[in-house]
């Protein structure tokens, strides 16, 4: 965590992917991505769900497991999801002291700015490394109404600070206009780590399914799609399909004497 702190000073930009199980996590452990998510995300890309809010905290735990065998060198944070901390400032200290015994993160994330604050303090004050997380916060779905780009400037400023002081180490800052992130990442001495908030934050994170192509259920405008591995499964399924039918697998050379 103290690298990752440090890495803004340096002007370092920080990479940061989602991962859900530990295969994925090997790989982009070894790729030399800096931080891994276990976001709740997997509510969607996992479990095909509309949004992350039936994620349950046992679930969160299940997954930070798996990742963490995975994880050789990069930061791990699990996301806290929807009322594991909401609650009372108690709960959410209990629910990330499971992330960390029980799954193994090295760090919790969880959603809002100044509504959060007390949780975010029990939590850092029992040494457990805090990722905040403002701007579209996915929890808060039902009441801003969808998946909308955030542009109260004020209010995410207070946000932001909020979540600073309470002890973040850094804060997940998605969907906001370039130039508000800009500001926040300036007025911020832990790094901001944008999605959909342009390029001044001190890093960036993105859903790993959506960087691969392996999942277009929705597609946001701040996805780049690095690879079409969905393109290449379909592919490499249809050939294995058809090679079975016709008896060209398994070969000899696939087979026991
Ligand atoms: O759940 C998640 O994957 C996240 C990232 C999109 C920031 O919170």
């Amino acid at each position: 965590m103290p690298d990752f702190v440090a890495a803004k000073g340096r002007g370092h930009r920080l990479t940061m992917l989602t991962a859900y199980d530990y295969t994925m996590a090997r790989l982009l452990d070894d790729a030399g991505v800096d931080s891994l998510l276990v976001g709740d995300s997997l509510g969607m890309v996992v479990q095909g769900q509309a949004d992350s809010l039936a994620v349950t905290l046992d679930e969160m735990v299940y997954h930070t497991r798996l990742v963490a065998r995975g994880v050789r060198r990069s930061l791990l944070v699990a996301d806290l999801p929807f009322m594991s901390y909401q609650v009372s400032p108690q709960q959410a200290l209990e629910s990330a002291g499971r992330l960390v015994k029980e799954g193994g993160a090295h760090a919790v994330k969880l959603e809002g700015g100044v509504r959060s604050a007390a949780a975010i303090a029990a939590i850092t004050a029992a040494e457990i490394p805090l990722m905040g997380h403002i701007g579209l916060t996915p929890q808060s779905v039902r009441r801003l109404g969808g998946f909308k780009v955030q542009r109260d400037a004020e209010r995410l400023m207070e946000d932001a600070l909020a979540v600073e002081t309470a002890g973040a180490f850094a804060v997940v800052v998605e969907c906001v206009p370039t130039d508000v992130a800009a500001r926040i990442t300036a007025a911020l001495k832990v790094p901001t780590i944008g999605i959909g908030a342009g390029p001044s934050c001190d890093g960036q994170i993105l859903v790993t399914p959506d960087l691969l192509g392996l999942f277009d259920d929705i597609r946001p405008r701040f996805v780049k799609h690095y690879a079409d591995l969905g393109q290449a499964v379909r592919k490499a399924v249809e050939t294995y399909c058809r090679e079975v039918r016709d008896g060209a697998f398994p070969g000899p050379e696939h087979s026991f004497r």
